[in-house]
């Protein structure tokens, strides 16, 4: 298989807990639901674009357990391409508890600490894997891999996208100024764009990143939607108001439903209105991926709203 979009960075298992309160040392508590779905930017972009209709492939690392084969089964139930998966001989340490709020369905996590086993290494890619496809995904997990897949993909002229994530951070590390400049279109959550600009004006800090390489800079903002800047365009995209249950993925799915919506080569508009009509309706379910809508599924939510889609 050929992969349309193949994506580098990370793939958990998300152990996931909705409750009110959390529990405490001295009194325990109840959870209202729970539920195993995979997570990580990455991977739930690229389930995200199978789901929406586009081959994708994903590209990291799993164990050699029974933990590693349920997180893989998240993405082969799918159909995401992981024969370029490096499995390591090791206990899957990919895991992530996700609390989520069940008032608001705001969420928060807990990882395991220490990672380093399943770094993937420059020479474990495999190039001519990554050039088969149009689009790369990188969340900035896999780092010294993903910015050699960027490079390649730079060479010959194809689309590189990152996931800026959500940061309090008041800047970044420096990696990540030495990455910007491999990227075509940055998508990040709150505050990554002015930790990385040093603007706190949302359109005067995506002005800025685009003298720093990107083309297009989106600023995801939650339940308040997103921005988006160009050379030739800055606007806004309400969110659609949904009943949430969980937010968890919401960001990771519109990063998969954007790369479908360039790749279909649509303005900018629509393809920023696909990508939240996309990750409103993932916000209605538990879990970053079983919630995700299929093609259809998003035409006939945007349809009730009368909003048609040009082709
Ligand atoms: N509560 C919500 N209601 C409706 N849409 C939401 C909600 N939260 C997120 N979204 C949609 O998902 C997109 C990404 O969410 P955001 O919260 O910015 O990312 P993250 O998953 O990193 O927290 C938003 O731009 C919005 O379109
Ligand atoms: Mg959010």
């Amino acid at each position: 298989m050929t992969p349309t979009v193949v994506g580098v960075g990370l793939a958990c298992l998300d152990v996931l807990i909705r409750l009110g309160d959390m529990p405490t040392w001295e009194t325990g508590g109840r959870i209202s639901a729970f539920r195993f779905d995979g997570g990580g930017p990455v991977g739930t972009a690229m389930v995200a674009v199978q789901k929406l209709g586009i081959e994708a492939g994903y590209v990291g690392s799993a164990g050699n357990d029974r933990v590693a084969d349920l997180k893989m089964s998240f993405l082969t139930e799918y159909s995401v391409d992981v024969s370029h998966v490096v499995r390591r001989d090791s206990p899957e340490s990919q895991v992530v508890i996700v609390y989520v709020d069940q008032e608001t369905g705001e969420r928060t996590f807990a990882g395991l600490r220490n990672l380093g086993m399943a770094m993937l290494a420059p020479e474990e890619l495999d190039r001519d894997y990554v050039l088969s496809a149009d689009f790369l995904h990188l969340d900035g997990f896999h780092y010294e891999a993903a910015l050699q897949a960027a490079r390649w993909m730079q060479e010959v002229g194809k689309t590189v996208i990152f996931d800026g994530g959500k940061t309090s951070a008041k800047s970044l590390p420096p990696q990540m100024t030495d990455a910007i400049g491999l990227i075509d279109v940055l998508i990040c959550g709150e505050g990554f764009a002015q930790a990385l600009s040093g603007k706190q004006d949302l359109y005067e800090a995506g002005e800025a990143i685009l003298d720093m390489g990107p083309r297009i800079v989106v600023q995801t903002l939650g339940a308040e939607g997103s921005v988006t800047v160009t050379r030739d365009e800055r606007f806004h995209t309400p969110a659609f108001p949904v009943n949430v249950i969980d937010t968890t993925g919401a960001g990771d799915v519109f990063h998969g439903a954007y790369i479908v919506g360039l790749h279909h080569g649509w303005p900018l508009a629509q393809v920023a209105q696909f990508a939240t009509a996309v990750s409103a309706i993932k916000c209605t379910g538990l879990g970053g991926r079983g919630p995700i809508p299929s093609y259809d599924q998003v035409i006939a939510f945007l349809a009730e709203r009368d909003i048609y889609l040009e082709e």
